[in-house]
């Protein structure tokens, strides 16, 4: 059996011994002491004097641990305390003096959540895309990509994020313009549940979702790796798949992607500047964990004939092979672009479209992997009649 890893943050020592007396009657809890409860999902905490204080720190936790559940104790248990502590989010309260009786209700009632919540949330295979540089063909690909992947999936299977702050540009491939874009949303982070997140989101007539990215200038600070990350944290939830445009931004953010997308696609072109870039891109991430470095596929987009250099001395250069070569094909990708129609959909049979429900085929989990993904498994996106 799992056991439910329990932290528990709290000064009075006859209060602490109590809960601890109580998380001990049942085995289900693995209790832990002390502040930092980074990998627990029962957080029991006590607040002295500073409610507010404590409660915009223990909001910027849960959007760092969305699965965290959050239990306060305090001394302070008038109806205004209790009502700041729900609007943050904390499902249970315990006021002191604390009785036994009241401890095991919290823990009881946490269990029955958690039951009930069954089944599981789904976990969205991630796919972050970004171009070693401006105009490789970042959008083209995450756009397509999405594309394929939902043509085999029921409506609402896959999400485009984009995130490419703040001149994304991928609802111009698919026409469409939402109202509302990731500033909206992570505006007031506390507030955002599955429901807002969903009201944010443009339909396109293939099925797919797609949120916009952060426009304005002054939105520009709502976009934390903190905020991004419980974005995408709700969103795996919601969708099979999720393809991020991260276009050429290089910050906190797309750092944070990369940890948490399952693969991170590296676009360059045949052109010195861009392999310069790829290289160092995917050198710096090896000197931060050779595990984030694996998950960077290097795509090599717009092979044509006449490339001054071989592919081997590209691959020699970026110091790895390329994982996928999509072909130029200027005039199916122009067009595709000019009516707002990309190429997966306008244009099934071209090379283009071709090479990139391949790719996307790939990067499906295979059987066996141990990395499930509900739904994904056996999914065809490439016609073998
Ligand atoms: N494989 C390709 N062959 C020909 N043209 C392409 C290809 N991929 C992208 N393009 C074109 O390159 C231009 C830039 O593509 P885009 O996806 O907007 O790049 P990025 O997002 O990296 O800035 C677009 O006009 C697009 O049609
Ligand atoms: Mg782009």
């Amino acid at each position: 059996m799992k056991r439910i890893s329990v932290c528990v943050d709290v000064q009075t020592q006859h209060v602490r011994d109590l809960i601890l007396a109580c998380l001990a009657e049942d085995k289900t809890f693995e209790p832990s002491l002390g502040s930092a409860p980074a990998g627990a999902q029962l957080y029991i905490r006590e607040v002295g004097g500073r409610l507010q204080e404590a409660l915009a720190e223990l909001a910027e936790l849960r959007a760092h641990y969305p699965n965290l559940e959050i239990a306060l104790t305090s001394a302070a248990s008038d109806s205004s305390t209790l009502l700041c502590c729900m609007d943050a989010g904390i499902r249970y309260f315990l006021p002191q003096p604390v009785h036994p009786k009241d401890i095991r209700a919290v823990l009881r009632r946490y269990l029955d959540r958690q039951s009930s919540e069954a089944p599981p949330p789904k976990r969205a295979l991630v796919i972050g895309v970004i171009g070693a540089k401006g105009g490789v063909g970042a959008t083209t690909l995450a756009v397509n990509l999405a594309l394929a992947y939902q043509q085999n999936l029921p409506e609402g299977g896959v999400l485009l994020l984009d995130a490419n702050i703040p001149h994304g540009d991928a609802g111009l491939f698919l026409d469409l313009t939402p109202q509302l874009d990731l500033a909206t949303i992570v505006a007031d982070i506390s507030r955002l549940d599955t429901v807002l997140l969903e009201s944010a989101m443009a339909s396109h007539s293939s099925g797919l979702r797609y949120l916009a990215t952060v426009r304005q200038y002054e939105d520009l600070p709502l976009s934390t790796p903190e905020s991004m990350s419980h974005v995408l944290s709700l969103a795996q939830g919601m969708f099979e798949v999720i393809v991020i445009d991260l276009g050429t931004y290089y910050g906190r953010v797309t750092m944070k992607f990369l940890e948490l997308a399952d693969v991170f696609l590296l676009v360059t072109e045949p052109a010195l500047s861009c392999l310069h870039n790829a290289a160092s891109f995917t050198g710096y991430a090896s000197q931060r964990s050779p595990g984030l470095a694996e998950k960077i596929l290097v795509i090599l987009n717009r092979v044509h004939d006449r490339a001054p250099y071989s592919i081997a001395d590209m691959e020699k250069a970026i110091g790895r092979p390329f994982y996928w070569r999509l072909p130029n094909d200027y005039q199916t990708a122009g067009t595709a672009k000019e009516i707002g129609q990309p190429v997966v959909l306008g244009a099934p049979k071209s090379r283009l479209a071709t090479a990139i429900r391949e790719l996307a085929q790939s990067l499906l989990p295979q059987p066996g992997s141990g990395k499930r993904k509900r739904g994904l498994f056996g999914l065809r996106l490439f016609n073998r009649d």
